[in-house]
């Protein structure tokens, strides 16, 4: 696994108080206590092949080892040309390697990952890895209800017949998608639209369709207390940490807790300590909880069984299950995340709004002449995006 976010941040208590709001609103209402925010020099290609090298190093694999490369995302650059093939160069990864881009909001990276499981399965990847990429910069307009709950980043994921972090199990897996007009990106806009509480409740009728789902093909006899007692954690998607706390306690009702709320830090609490200081990250926000699970969680998880709900505005949703393989949690905290995190650079909400502005004009900036170094934008060229290596 391998993750990348924003060198520069903004604090949710300064985004608040510059709005008229209280501070307790957004971090304790949303449960975020910090945003990514991408500067011009990053976009979602930067972000996946950082996050892909950072994998492919903590595995010790090769690019050669890797036949099929997809990525995830709703933050395209292209209609055309996909985010992967960016990667596949910047990466230097084989050309006998089959290279695309998924989309269906969140719920693009699960797609990836579940079509790679099934590669993988069929034996068709012939002992090489795929490489599954999510990578998303979350955008909403300046002064709407969304604002606070962006963010910005990536995660990528090696998959193959011999997992190091979770063994995801096969047939264990629910889906329940329905055509709702949630949250949208429509093409001529760079800034999502969403309604808002109306998403909400989507998200947790789609959590309910695939939790009934999965326990119906998991198929395993009746016990005693809840069923979701049966996984040591449960790592749900992070649009912002509330969002959590209400798909929690959602599935706790469902599973006939009446004190739905009591096993929120137990079961939760370690999947959020990484979202809530980058933010939503859309098709990546699962697995970085995921990955903030396996690097803060101080039991050890070997073994034992976690519970994923991936959700995809629009919607199409996934609750299936992994588990934990013996050494996984000392691999996650190896790559230092939390690290990574105290190392950005806040931005001042001036600063924030001059970089949104310049966002919207991108895609027509021109290349800078000087090169630059490790995976950057640097503008385009004759329509052509530039990146430097
Ligand atoms: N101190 C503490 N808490 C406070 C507070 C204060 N001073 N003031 C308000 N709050 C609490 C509220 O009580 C509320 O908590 P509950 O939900 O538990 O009641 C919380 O802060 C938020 O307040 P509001 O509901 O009034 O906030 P809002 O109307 O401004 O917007 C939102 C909230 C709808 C989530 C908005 O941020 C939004 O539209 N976000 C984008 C959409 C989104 O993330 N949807 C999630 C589901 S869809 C999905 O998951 C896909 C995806 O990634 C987009």
């Amino acid at each position: 696994m391998g993750v990348a976010v924003p060198d520069t941040y903004v604090e949710l208590a300064d985004l608040a108080m510059a709005r008229g709001v209280a501070p307790g609103k957004y971090v304790e209402g949303l449960g975020v206590t910090r945003m990514g925010v991408p500067l011009v020099n990053e976009d979602t290609v930067t972000l996946a092949a950082r996050a892909a090298r950072m994998a492919l190093e903590s595995a010790g694999c090769s690019p050669e080892d890797v036949g099929l490369l997809v990525v995830g995302t709703e933050t395209a650059v292209d209609h055309s040309k996909p985010v992967a093939s960016y990667v596949q160069g910047l990466l230097g990864l084989p050309t006998r390697c089959r290279i695309f881009e998924t989309k269906h909001a969140c719920y693009g990276g699960t797609a990836a990952l579940q079509m790679a499981l099934d590669w993988v399965r069929s034996g068709s990847a012939k002992g090489r890895k795929a490489l599954i990429v999510c990578s998303d910069i979350a955008r909403y307009g300046v002064g709407t209800p969304g604002e606070p709950t962006q963010g910005a980043g990536a995660v990528a994921m090696l998959v193959s017949d011999t997992p190091a972090l979770l063994a995801l199990e096969a047939g264990k897996t629910g889906v329940y998608s329905k055509d709702v007009m949630d949250f949208w990106r429509p093409l001529y806009s760079k800034d999502a639209l969403v309604d808002g509480h109306y998403s909400v409740q989507c998200y947790l009728d789609a959590l309910e369709g695939a939790y009934r789902a999965y326990q119906e093909a998991a198929a395993e006899p009746a016990g005693e207390g809840a069923y979701s007692d049966r996984f040591a954690a449960l790592v749900y998607h992070v649009p912002y940490g509330k969002m959590s706390r209400k798909a929690h306690r959602h599935l706790r009702t469902l599973d006939g807790d009446t004190a739905p709320d009591a096993s929120f830090d137990r079961l939760v609490g370690n999947s959020l300590v990484l979202p809530s200081q980058v933010g939503n990250i859309y098709t990546g926000s699962m697995y970085l909880a995921l990955a903030s699970l396996l690097s803060t969680a101080s039991q050890d998880l070997t073994g034992q069984r976690v519970g994923l709900f991936s959700y995809g505005s629009g919607s199409c949703a996934e609750f299936f299950s992994g588990v934990v393989q013996a050494g996984a949690q000392e691999r996650v905290k190896a790559l230092g995340l939390e690290a990574r995190l105290t190392r950005r650079r806040a931005l001042s909400i001036p600063e924030y709004e001059d970089v949104m502005r310049a966002r919207e004009h991108l895609d027509e900036r021109p290349a800078a002449d000087a090169a630059g170094t490790g995976f950057r934008y640097q503008g385009t060229r004759d329509h052509k995006r530039i990146y430097a290596t």
